[in-house]
């Protein structure tokens, strides 16, 4: 049992309502804090909440993972089939027309993106050699910077289904060995001679030595994290002095100076998608730049590019709507159901300003 802070003013009301949300997570669920520093009692000009973990929120959390995987594991299949191996946004020009072919180009362009805003070098002696991709899906991220630095690659992910299909697909381009995925939650280091491995394993709990990676990356995971502080501490952990960290995640707006937290009917919309994507409460960019100062990481920037994804969700409810879309969300079961059924209201949530799709990047004091 711990003291935990939380930031963020109002906790969805949510059976996940006292999920953590904010800068500091439970003392004594933090294996090891950072050696370069980790300020445990900072100043923030809102007023911070104090919250006792129980039993009750282990629980919760188990069971939000338990969702999280199940989630995972019923719809990727029907994902990787209408949309391929990426499952996170494209990355677009604000102004340009985007037509059904463009959407996995820009997929792609998302990760490009992310590693030029995070200033990720191509130079033969700067470039990562060993890259985490935390929350990583069937492996698209893993796969597309293995190869194009030429790296090994670690993808952790809480769904048994998609470490193996992200293991086949690597062993396919000669990547793995096929089969030798981890299924179970481990606490050793798994993986030998394979330039890409995937596991089964909790991003908050990795079993990772302490810097290890020198890049880690995260695309759209940190949003199903309970513990934000815990989900960036265990990056910096793990990744090795110098290292970049690169968080694209789902965030709600910044609230205004005058705000305590977001209005009703804003965490009664973000409420509804948490219910069918199994994401306990959100959390702003800027709770993820003051969580990254606490732990003192350097170089922290952030931008939204809720802008550059626009035509990405009109696009998947399309998709949703063509003959193989149907007959696929409707064999895969109900949990991808309500997935699909939600997807209209992260345009709503986008279009009020509410969502924003944000990167965070920062790096680990060298
Ligand atoms: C939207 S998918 C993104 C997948 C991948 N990053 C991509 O862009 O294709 C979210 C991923 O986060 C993973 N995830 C969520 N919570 C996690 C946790 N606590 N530990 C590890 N992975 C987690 C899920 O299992 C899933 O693979």
């Amino acid at each position: 049992m711990g003291t935990l802070l939380h930031l963020q003013a109002p906790p969805l009301q949510l059976h996940l309502r006292t999920l953590r949300c904010g800068l500091l997570g439970e003392a004594n669920r933090t294996p090891s804090f950072p050696p370069w520093g980790f300020p445990r009692h900072g100043r923030s000009r809102r007023p911070v909440r104090v919250f006792v973990a129980s039993a009750t929120e282990t629980t919760e959390e188990e069971t939000l993972k338990k969702g999280i995987a199940e989630f995972y594991d019923e719809s990727s299949a029907v994902w990787e089939g209408v949309w391929g191996e990426h499952m996170h946004h494209g990355f677009y020009d604000t102004d340009a027309a985007v037509t059904i072919d463009d959407h996995r180009a820009a997929q792609i362009r998302m990760i490009e993106e992310a590693l030029r805003f995070a200033g990720v070098s191509d130079a033969p002696l700067k470039k990562p050699k060993e890259v985490l991709d935390v929350g990583c899906g069937i492996g698209g991220s893993s796969r597309y910077i293995a190869k194009k630095y030429g790296a090994y690659c670690r993808g952790i992910t809480l769904s048994p289904v998609q470490a193996q299909r992200a293991q086949a697909l690597a062993a396919a381009e000669g990547l793995a060995d096929k089969g030798k995925v981890n299924l179970a939650l481990i606490t050793h280091k798994p993986y030998g001679h394979e330039q890409v491995n995937f596991q089964v394993a909790d991003a908050l709990d990795q079993p990772f030595s302490d810097g290890q990676f020198d890049l880690v990356w995260s695309m759209e995971s940190g949003e199903h994290m309970p513990d934000k502080m815990k989900f960036v501490s265990e990056m910096a952990r793990v990744a090795a002095p110098g290292a970049a960290i690169i968080i694209v995640t789902w965030c709600h707006r910044d609230l205004l100076d005058s705000e305590e937290g977001l209005l009703p009917e804003e965490t009664n919309l973000l409420n509804k998608i948490c219910n069918a994507y199994y994401l306990p409460p959100w959390c702003s960019a800027a709770e993820y730049v003051k969580i990254a100062k606490r732990l003192s990481l350097e170089e922290i920037r952030t931008a939204d590019w809720s802008d550059n994804v626009a035509p990405f969700w009109p696009a998947v409810i399309q998709s949703a709507f063509t003959w193989q879309g149907l007959t696929s969300l409707l064999r895969s079961g109900w949990k991808s159901i309500k997935g699909a059924l939600v997807m209209p209201l992260m345009i709503e949530g986008y279009n009020k300003k509410l969502i924003k799709f944000a990167i965070i990047t920062c790096r680990k004091p060298a």
